[in-house]
């Protein structure tokens, strides 16, 4: 089984994936922990990659599709959670060209939906660990000590990009980039749309319940 979540920034996208990639034994990609990582390695496409992601830009095609072809490969035999790709109706295509070249395809599409107004309190209050990336949020999911992950003890930190003005950059750019794809699988009748809002264990359920129906 090979699902594709998304959603605009702050929908809870990550939070969502960590679940159900355990429940229903994917193999979790996500391209923005990709390229986090490879930014943090300063390799040459972290370098490149960090240019447009601390704009809130979308990282060009080229350079997503050279870093994620290996970890699309790795999920092929077991099924994948799909999260931060594809992006934009483009990646989209690839990602269905690459699927039927192994006689594969994306199961479902689901698509989080979160108010703006939500959004914006959840990434101006997120922080995540330095080390192992778990995310918290100041208010709605602080650290049991402050400044320190629950997890590993190592320091949390503001991403860049949350700050305000790259928040409505990241925004605007989903709105015109990625939107489309809600029509994108629509038309190939994969589309689901899940409400965002609410405890993160609801939203679990209600994901669940869409895949489980499918
Ligand atoms: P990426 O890391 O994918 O960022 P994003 O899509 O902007 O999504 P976020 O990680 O901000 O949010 P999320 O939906 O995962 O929410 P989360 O669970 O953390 O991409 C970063 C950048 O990389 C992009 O801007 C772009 O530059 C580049 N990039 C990535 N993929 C690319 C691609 N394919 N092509 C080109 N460029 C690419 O939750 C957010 C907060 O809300 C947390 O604090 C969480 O605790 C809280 N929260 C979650 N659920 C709930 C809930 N139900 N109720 C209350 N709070 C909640």
């Amino acid at each position: 089984m090979n699902i594709v979540l998304f959603g605009p920034p702050g929908a809870g996208k990550g939070t969502q994936s960590a679940l159900l990639s355990k429940h229903y034994n994917l193999h979790h990609v996500s391209t923005g922990d990709l390229l986090r990582n490879a930014m943090k390695a300063n390799t040459s496409l972290g370098i490149e990659a960090k240019k447009f992601v601390d704009k809130g830009a979308l990282v060009p095609d080229s350079v997503v599709t050279g870093l994620i072809k290996e970890e699309l490969q790795k999920g092929i035999g077991v099924g994948m959670l799909l999260d931060g790709f594809p992006r934009n109706p483009s990646q989209a295509q690839a990602l269905d060209e690459l699927l039927n070249a192994e006689g594969k395809n994306v199961d479902q599409a689901i698509f989080l939906e979160v108010d703006k107004s939500e959004l914006l309190n959840r990434l101006t209050g997120r922080r995540v660990c330095s080390s192992c990336g778990a995310t918290y949020h100041v208010k709605l999911k602080p650290t049991k000590t402050e400044g320190r992950c629950d997890l590993c003890g190592e320091k949390v930190v503001q991403r860049p990009d949350d700050q305000e003005s790259v928040i409505s950059n990241r925004l605007e750019v989903y709105d015109q980039s990625t939107s489309p794809l809600k029509e994108y699988f629509s038309k190939q009748g994969k589309f689901v749309a899940v409400k965002g809002s609410g405890d993160p264990k609801d939203v679990f359920r209600a994901i669940c319940s869409a895949v489980d129906s499918r």
